[in-house]
């Protein structure tokens, strides 16, 4: 599935350390060794032990998606920080359209989906400097599901992949390269403008939504997505920023 020396001859920066793993519990965790690095990457072609926001499992059966980490070490205050998953979000969209032709929406806030259903999670993890109120590293952990047709009973409803939505066996060195190369741009992107390609993309603004903070679940109207990445909702007349948990859409 992968080809070291391809990904390798194309990455802009020729510094990056590359590891692509048969197997790993969780690229996530594995990739925390390389913290003293500037920058690296790991890829697994099976996770055991895959996992996503809110403590959920992330599915990542051995060669059907690709399951990668990415070491960087962002400018970013640590109040910031939900702005690495927004303007991974776009990066990641940006780069599966490229790739597979197919359009993609997000769901806030670190969900990508084509036709209706999850295709892609980011888990971003930030190691903080508390004296600074900086960020020492952050790990960008994206898993995607490029190939397979058949997904376990509780997520068959909610997940697709790739080659399901276009019919195609896409490249994943490709994906892989072109993903890597627009993150490591995030020190030089992330003042920018990615949040209007952010908003237009989010197809759950203007809508009813149910909202899940693990604590308690309410409807509200999703109104906006601020500059910090958090989520403006408004319910019962009072509108306030969400800057955690889950989010779900009536069809
Ligand atoms: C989510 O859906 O909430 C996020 C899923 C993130 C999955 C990726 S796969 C690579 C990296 N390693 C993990 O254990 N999780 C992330």
């Amino acid at each position: 599935m992968y080809i070291k020396s391809e990904i390798e001859k194309n990455l802009i920066d020729k510094n990056i350390r590359l590891e692509i793993l048969e197997e790993t519990t969780s690229t996530n965790d594995y990739i925390k060794k390389f913290s003293n690095l500037d920058s690296a990457v790991v890829i697994a072609k099976k996770q055991t032990l895959g996992r996503g926001r809110l403590n959920r499992a992330f599915y990542s059966p051995e060669n059907k998606g690709i399951y990668l980490s990415i070491l960087v070490k962002p400018q970013l205050e640590t109040k910031d920080s939900v702005k690495i998953t927004t303007f991974t979000a776009v990066a990641v969209a940006n780069a599966i359209e490229k790739v597979s032709g197919l359009k993609t929406q997000i769901k806030w806030v670190n969900d990508i989906f084509i036709g209706g259903k999850k295709v892609c999670g980011i888990l971003a993890e930030a190691s903080q400097n508390f004296k600074e109120g900086k960020l020492n590293y952050a790990v960008i952990g994206i898993g995607i599901n490029l190939y397979g047709k058949d997904f376990p009973s509780d997520i068959k409803n909610i997940a697709t992949s790739i080659e399901l939505e276009s019919g195609k066996k896409i490249d994943a060195n490709l994906l892989v390269v072109e993903i890597i190369n627009s993150l490591y741009k995030i020190n030089d992107d992330i003042s920018g403008d990615y949040l209007t390609k952010y908003k237009e993309k989010c197809f759950i603004l203007n809508r009813e939504i149910i909202v899940d903070t693990g604590k308690e679940k309410y409807k509200a109207t999703a109104l906006n997505v601020l500059d910090n990445g958090a989520l403006l909702v408004e319910k019962e007349g009072k509108t306030f920023e969400l800057d955690f948990g889950d989010v779900s859409v009536r069809i």
